[in-house]
């Protein structure tokens, strides 16, 4: 299967916050990216999903002008990477914070703000904002991975940055640090703030983000919509039905399917034969009682663009 998807790259725009165009990265003889492309608007949220070793970090770091491209162009806010104007336009929060562990997360913060020549009394601010405010006066050192993650999105709220690269930001949080995070990651996006967001914490961004771009060895595999990768994709909804008394033998033998244990049954169908199905199902009467109707999840989406092209 090589289905290729069109992605937003194939119409560059002024207004984009980010253009990445055939971008290629080689360590050595491996090749870390190839030909990718993505563009970011301003206060667009997206994920950039894959395994772990897909490119997604690489991505991050030339896009920051920390590596240089083997090939391929890359704009940021209009700049080269790396430059004042790029520099000044972008923020990272990076996979491992590495803060000075002997400042507590006030003084570090403090320090950043004089280096980004941002307002020294937004500090007291942000500290509450990302919620580590009982911790300021604390030293680092004795701080949580969450927390020093915590400390880590302050910094990139700090300069109001066109573009937020996060890199893995869920890991280490706790599901309620999540919910803050994604609180935040929609403030900063609706002061019109481009957030890419790498992970591979499928379920993370499900319903957070605006787009989903897939990784997979390098390359960029799929780039769109939820809805427009769900149609595309033609992944079937999953029915399972629970039959009466526990005995799944006289349902699975009416209506087929495969049986999941004695008491249930799992249909597969399509969305345009689901309501045929349903009927079929409600024939049965009493036999069924009680019908679970699962649409694909992100975890089957990303299952079936990062299996296609297997080169
Ligand atoms: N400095 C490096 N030297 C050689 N190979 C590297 C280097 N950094 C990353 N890689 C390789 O590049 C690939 C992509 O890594 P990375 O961008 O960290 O993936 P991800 O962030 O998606 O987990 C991996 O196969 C990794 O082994
Ligand atoms: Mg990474």
């Amino acid at each position: 299967m090589t289905e290729r998807t069109e992605t937003r790259a194939a119409s560059p725009d002024a207004r984009d916050v980010l253009a990445v165009r055939g971008l290629c990265k080689s360590h050595g003889r491996v090749r870390t990216l190839d030909a990718v492309d993505l563009d970011l608007k301003p206060g667009e949220r997206v994920a950039l999903l894959g395994h772990n070793g897909a490119g997604k970090t690489t991505l991050m770091k030339l896009i920051l002008g920390l590596w240089t491209p083997s090939g391929g162009e890359i704009r940021v806010a209009g700049a080269v990477p790396g430059s004042a104007e790029a520099r000044k336009a972008s923020a990272y929060l990076p996979e491992a914070v590495a803060f000075h562990r002997a400042l507590t997360g006030r003084e570090q913060l403090t320090l950043f703000a004089r280096l980004a020549g941002a307002p020294v009394k937004t500090v007291g601010e942000l500290l509450e904002r990302v919620g580590v405010a009982d911790a300021a006066d604390r030293r680092i050192g004795t701080w949580s991975k969450g927390m020093r993650q915590r400390l880590g999105l302050a910094q990139v709220l700090l300069g109001r940055p066109r573009i937020a690269l996060l890199d893995e930001p869920t890991s280490g949080l706790d599901p309620i640090s999540r919910h803050d995070l994604y609180a935040i990651i929609d403030e900063m996006a609706q002061n019109g703030t481009a957030v890419l967001i790498a992970s591979h914490a499928l379920t993370e961004v499900e319903a957070r983000t605006d787009r989903i771009a897939i990784m997979r060895k390098g390359r960029i595999v799929a780039d769109d919509t939820l809805a427009r990768l769900s149609a595309r994709a033609e992944l079937p909804i999953r029915l399972r039905l629970t039959a009466q008394n526990d005995d799944a033998s006289e349902v699975h033998a009416r209506i087929g399917g495969e049986r999941i244990n004695g008491a249930s049954v799992e249909l597969l169908c399509s969305p345009e034969t689901k309501m045929q199905r349903l009927a079929h199902i409600a024939a049965l009467g009493d036999l069924v009682i009680d019908v679970e109707m699962a649409p694909p999840s992100l975890e089957d989406l990303y299952r079936h663009y990062s299996q296609g092209d297997r080169t």
